[in-house]
């Protein structure tokens, strides 16, 4: 899929203020500082779509974004952030159970992870709710350009090995880097093909 548009819509922290249309959605989230604003840049060739730091938090809200004028990608905060207060961490959670449990046009989530560590408990968790709560999504490995080929092949294998435990298939997966624009035909290409095309 080429990307023709891609324009900021609205930021919010209320589900029930999001974009009315009822336009396709895929949903990328993950750990903070994980690269999910990066590779919606990278996706979206515009790189400064969605804000990026190298702190991380920076996203807190809801960010929808129009591309072809005829889906939406969203940008979430991020979660697993050490050094924010139980309050926001309580905040978090509610506002991403309710966009979750209340978001129908939401057709996929991406989870992301960095390529560089071994699985981490946040995020198989994360994964293992999404599986309860029937929320399709892909697993998007992030910062592949920091890795060789082998050690890339050996973080997926420990991935697959530990879904494989509770799942019966492994999720779809991608492999991707923002700064070096790996991954970006693949990921666009499947959010093609799940919108019908
Ligand atoms: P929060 O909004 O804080 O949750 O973070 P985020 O997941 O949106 O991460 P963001 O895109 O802001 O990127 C975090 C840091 O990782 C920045 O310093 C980016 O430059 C860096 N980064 C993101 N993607 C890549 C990548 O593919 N390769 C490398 N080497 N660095 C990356
Ligand atoms: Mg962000």
């Amino acid at each position: 899929m080429d990307i023709k548009s891609a324009e900021f819509v609205m930021s919010n922290s209320d589900v029930a203020k999001c974009p009315k249309a009822l336009l396709p959605e895929y949903a990328f989230i993950g750990r903070s500082n994980v690269g999910k604003s990066s590779l919606i840049n990278m996706l979206t060739n515009k790189k400064s779509l969605a804000k990026t730091s190298g702190r991380p938090g920076k996203t807190q809200l809801i960010n929808h974004f129009l591309i072809n004028k005829n889906w939406h990608l969203v940008d979430l905060p991020g979660y697993g952030y050490a050094r924010v207060s139980k309050s926001s961490k309580k905040t978090f959670q509610k506002f991403i159970t309710q966009y979750f449990g209340l978001r129908e046009q939401l057709v996929s989530a991406f989870v992301l992870v960095d390529i560089r560590h071994e699985p981490q408990t946040i995020d198989l968790e994360f994964m293992q709710w999404l599986g309860e709560n029937g929320i399709p999504f892909s697993i998007v490995f992030t910062k592949a350009d920091k890795l060789k080929p082998q050690a890339i092949e050996n973080h997926v294998v420990a991935y697959k090995t530990i879904l494989l435990e509770t799942w019966e298939d492994m999720p779809n997966y991608f492999i991707t880097s923002a700064t070096n624009d790996i991954g970006k035909d693949a990921v666009l290409n499947y959010i093609d093909e799940l919108n019908g095309n």
